[in-house]
């Protein structure tokens, strides 16, 4: 029986008597599985039309074996079958029937169908009544079934398990005939004019659809906003890292790296053509710088050469974000009152290098820098094991280094967890007088810092 004739008798019932108390009697009443019920009962269930109610109880099931006898028969009526007026030999029915020889053998024995006379197996009636397939139907679809279910229990046909059954009455939206609604105009409604009659399914407005291919963050851009957020976490504040083209002098000089420094050669750096020189650079500031260079001064004896002027106006892309630094250190000492403060900025950095794997032209770099009275070696390594902590390396080493801006220097090594072994994470150390006391920051300011690279 079609599902939808099952949907039609049950809502045909309800309607007559206002409810089904047992879907499962309902079922073999309508010669059907339960299975078929139930299936048409989630469906209108879903739309309100009927209302169930679970019935939980113990019955009785199939075993596979029964399941097969029940669409096919019972192995004792087809061995009854095969056996000719005159009788069969034992071996050929064993031949025949294979495994299920013996339990054939047995219930046909046992119903008094079948004897044996030497080798020979001969049928005592004329055709066997499968009474035993009836009965496993009857089960199968849920009926209740008196005696003989010893018999089935013995021959381990049946066993016995949990099941649902429902009792149902009409829902909020009973109708003894359900509408099918169209969901799409057709090619066919249009020729045929039926979707003047037709009635369509409404629009679901609030259907989510499909989650859309479209843009994820940048992984680079995903650690950047990890590192921002540590600096800020940190109390940090960000500087404005806009200028991509900065003078030699900021890049280099008021670092206090010398002029014959190779790192400002054009292998390393690469010089503007057009502006090629800057004309704005403080004055005041630009002669203690030249003096320093030369002859030092703060307690320091300077390189001792010939500082040229020209040399620092030469514009260049920013070799290191330092130069950033530079300009805001200076910017800070000229306030009328110092302030401790704690800069960070990540942004792009230019090297004239040879390209590979692991280096571009350009790269961005993370710095920090934090500048109050007294500071020592020992702030600067803890503000370093708290940063690259939050980044998840707890696990430093500190190596002496040299940068011509900082004393003491030191390189930052980090332990890989993974590669199990130390990684060179970054560059660190406290700005020499040689850099400060120029810009006019107070004696005994100090400042430390440190740089690394975002994706290298
Ligand atoms: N400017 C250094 C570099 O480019 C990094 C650094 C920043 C080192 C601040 C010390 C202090 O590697």
């Amino acid at each position: 029986q079609p599902s939808a004739d099952v949907e039609g008798a049950l809502l045909a019932h309800l309607n007559a008597n206002g409810e089904i108390p047992d879907s499962r009697s309902f079922a073999s009443s309508l010669g059907v599985p339960h299975k078929d019920v139930e299936d048409v009962i989630k469906r209108l269930r879903a739309f309100h039309i009927i209302e169930s109610t679970d019935i939980t109880r113990e019955a009785w099931v199939l075993t596979d074996e029964a399941k097969g006898y029940a669409a096919g028969g019972s192995p004792e009526v087809h061995l009854v079958a095969a056996i000719p007026p005159e009788g069969a030999s034992r071996a050929a029915l064993e031949e025949e029937f294979g495994d299920v020889f013996d339990i054939a053998r047995k219930a046909a024995a046992k119903n008094k169908w079948i004897r044996f006379e030497n080798d020979l197996v001969l049928r005592t009636v004329e055709d066997a009544r499968d009474e035993l397939q009836e009965l496993l139907k009857r089960v199968e679809n849920g009926e209740v079934v008196p005696d003989p279910r010893k018999e089935l229990e013995r021959r381990k046909l049946v066993t016995k398990e949990k099941t649902i059954w429902y009792s149902l009455k009409k829902g909020p939206e009973f109708v003894v005939k359900r509408k099918t609604l169209a969901t799409n105009v057709t090619r066919e409604h249009l020729k045929s004019g039926d979707w003047k009659d037709l009635e369509f399914k409404d629009y679901n407005y609030g259907a989510q659809g499909q989650p859309i291919a479209i843009g994820y963050s940048q992984p680079l851009l995903e650690v950047r906003e990890a590192i921002q957020n540590i600096f800020l976490e940190m109390g940090f504040s960000e500087m404005p890292t806009n200028m991509y083209v900065e003078s030699s002098f900021w890049n280099f000089d008021a670092l206090f790296q010398p002029q014959q420094h190779p790192a400002r050669d054009s292998h390393d750096t690469f010089f503007l053509k057009a502006p090629a020189t800057t004309t704005q650079l403080p004055d005041d500031y630009l002669e203690k710088v030249n003096q320093v260079h030369q002859s030092g001064g703060y307690g320091s004896k300077g390189y001792g050469y010939d500082w040229k002027r020209d040399e620092a106006e030469k514009n260049l892309l920013r070799t290191h974000t330092t130069a950033v630094s530079a300009r805001m250190l200076y910017k800070l000492a000229q306030e009328e009152h110092f302030a401790p403060k704690r800069y960070y900025s990540i942004d792009r950095v230019f090297r004239n290098e040879a390209v590979d794997r692991t280096h571009l032209a350009e790269f961005h770099q993370i710095e920090g820098l934090i500048c109050d009275y007294g500071l020592t070696l020992g702030d600067l390594i803890g503000v370093l094991e708290d940063f690259f902590s939050r980044l998840g390396m707890s696990k430093l080493r500190f190596k002496p280094a040299y940068n011509p801006y900082t004393e003491p220097s030191m390189e930052i090594f980090g332990y890989h967890e993974d590669l199990k072994k130390w990684v060179e994470i970054g560059n660190s150390g406290m700005f020499r007088p040689e850099m400060l006391l120029p810009m006019g920051l107070p004696e005994g300011v100090n400042v430390i810092a440190w740089g690394l690279s975002l994706e290298r």
